[in-house]
């Protein structure tokens, strides 16, 4: 049974309890939804003008654990609730959202108290319910964490966000990148609702575009269509979609999404393309510059817009790479990025590469550092109502063989000794022929 007050009273008993720390590590993940609750709890520390010291982390393995043994004090965002030698530190809050269990610290973890942490509650809107700080930034990380439309407690914090008129609800294609992508991309990038011979076909998109006389040059995005023009593509993929059966789908294609009236109509204008700014920051190692464009620091935002280059170069490479590569494994979709594609973005490139129409998840693995292999996994929303947990399945691939690992049911990642790869794979290909439908 759901009780929010019962969660937002524990929240409470949360900050006071963090702000009773004198000089405390905030200790957060790399992805948009760590940076922007990493943001969230400093931006709540500085605003009390308290002492702090912050750290991003890319995994809580033995490693890190260890060096925080010296650490007096430390406030665990977007992570801690997963790894049971937390018990083993000294004064610890976690905020977390991923699953969890067997954690004796004090822990803010929305699965604690029915509610559900891959849907309802991001990192970032968790650490908002305690700090009541930076909404739009917190909004942010739970669109990054594939959490729209919001439900739940989410929907709480939306609204919190609208009260203050930081938010507002924009009803409208629901493909990524209105506002930041060119239109070939915008559509020839966006499967969700797959639209046959138009996803992932450039020259289709193309041919498309021309049949409906809209200028696609001089890197105009969807945003600057007129409303006609608007108008006409949005049922010219209605009547796609309906001319291969698939009249249901049609509804898919418009929906809502969060922009921020206050900012300016850049990057972080619309929350999905603001998560990939920050995204672009931490899956390069620059997760600092990331928070810094969360707490409003304009240089940092110039750094993260280069960074963003670079990272959409990346990605554009490895879905070409994944697109040609990708095998069916039966129980699974498999990517074998190692020495291609780069450890940050796999899991990324994984769910680009991800069809709606598949009936399997994809996991991908890449090189990672020490002799390690860091996979990926990803999957849809109608693969788990039909029962994929991935982090259950990360987190128990790593209890059999090694390794650290877990997620969420829909987007999940690990990383393993390097010589244990096809352990993992044959217990993956196991555990998904036991735990899926066929
Ligand atoms: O790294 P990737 O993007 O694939 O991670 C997907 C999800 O799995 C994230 O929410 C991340 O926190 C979680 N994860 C984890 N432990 C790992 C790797 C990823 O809990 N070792």
């Amino acid at each position: 049974m759901v009780d929010e007050s019962i969660f937002l009273e524990k929240c409470e008993e949360a900050r006071g309890y963090a702000f009773s720390f004198k000089d405390p590590l905030i200790v957060h993940h790399y992805d948009a939804d760590g940076i922007s609750s990493g943001a969230v709890v400093a931006s709540a520390f500085l605003k009390q003008g308290k002492k702090f010291r912050r750290e991003c982390i890319k995994k809580l393995d033995d490693g890190a654990l260890e060096r925080f043994e010296r650490e007096q004090e430390i406030i665990f965002v977007d992570l801690g609730g997963g790894n049971k030698k937390v018990n083993e530190l000294k004064d610890v809050l976690i905020i977390d959202h991923h699953q969890t269990e067997g954690i004796e610290k004090f822990q803010i973890n929305p699965c604690l108290h029915g509610i559900d942490g891959g849907t309802e509650l991001s990192a970032s809107t968790t650490a908002y319910c305690v700090f009541r700080e930076l909404v739009d930034v917190a909004i942010v990380g739970a669109a990054g964490d594939m959490q729209s439309p919001f439900s739940g407690m989410n929907r709480w914090v939306l609204e919190q966000g609208m009260e203050k008129g930081d938010v507002k609800i924009e009803e409208d294609i629901r493909f990524y990148g209105r506002y930041c992508r060119s239109l070939v991309q915008f559509l020839s990038y966006c499967d969700d609702p797959y639209i046959p011979g138009i996803s992932y076909r450039e020259d289709r998109t193309v041919e498309l575009l021309n049949e409906l006389k809209i200028n696609f040059q001089e890197n105009r995005k969807y945003v600057d269509l007129t409303m006609d023009e608007r108008k006409s593509l949005i049922s010219a993929l209605a009547k796609i979609l309906i001319n291969y059966g698939q009249l249901k789908k049609v509804n898919e294609l418009v929906g809502e999404s969060y922009v921020f009236p206050k900012r300016p109509k850049d990057e972080t204008f619309e929350a999905n393309e603001f998560s990939t700014l920050l995204n672009a920051c931490g899956r390069h190692s620059q997760p600092d510059i990331g928070v810094m464009v969360c707490l409003g620091d304009e240089e940092a935002q110039v750094q993260a817009k280069n960074l963003l280059q670079h990272h959409r170069k990346m990605l554009r490479d490895g879905i070409e790479y994944a697109n040609n590569k990708i095998q069916n494994l039966g129980a699974f979709y498999f990517l074998d990025g190692r020495g291609i594609i780069d450890e940050g973005i796999i899991g990324t490139v994984c769910g680009m590469a991800f069809q709606q129409k598949w009936n399997r998840p994809v996991i991908g693995i890449a090189s990672g550092e020490n002799n390690t292999i860091k996979i990926s996994g990803r999957g849809s929303k109608s693969l788990v109502e039909a029962g994929l947990n991935l982090g259950e399945l990360m987190k128990r691939a790593v209890d059999e063989i090694g390794g650290a690992g877990g997620g969420h049911r829909i987007a999940a990642g690990a990383s393993i000794p390097k010589e244990k790869l096809n352990e993992f794979l044959r217990f993956t290909g196991s555990y998904l022929g036991k735990n899926m439908p066929k």
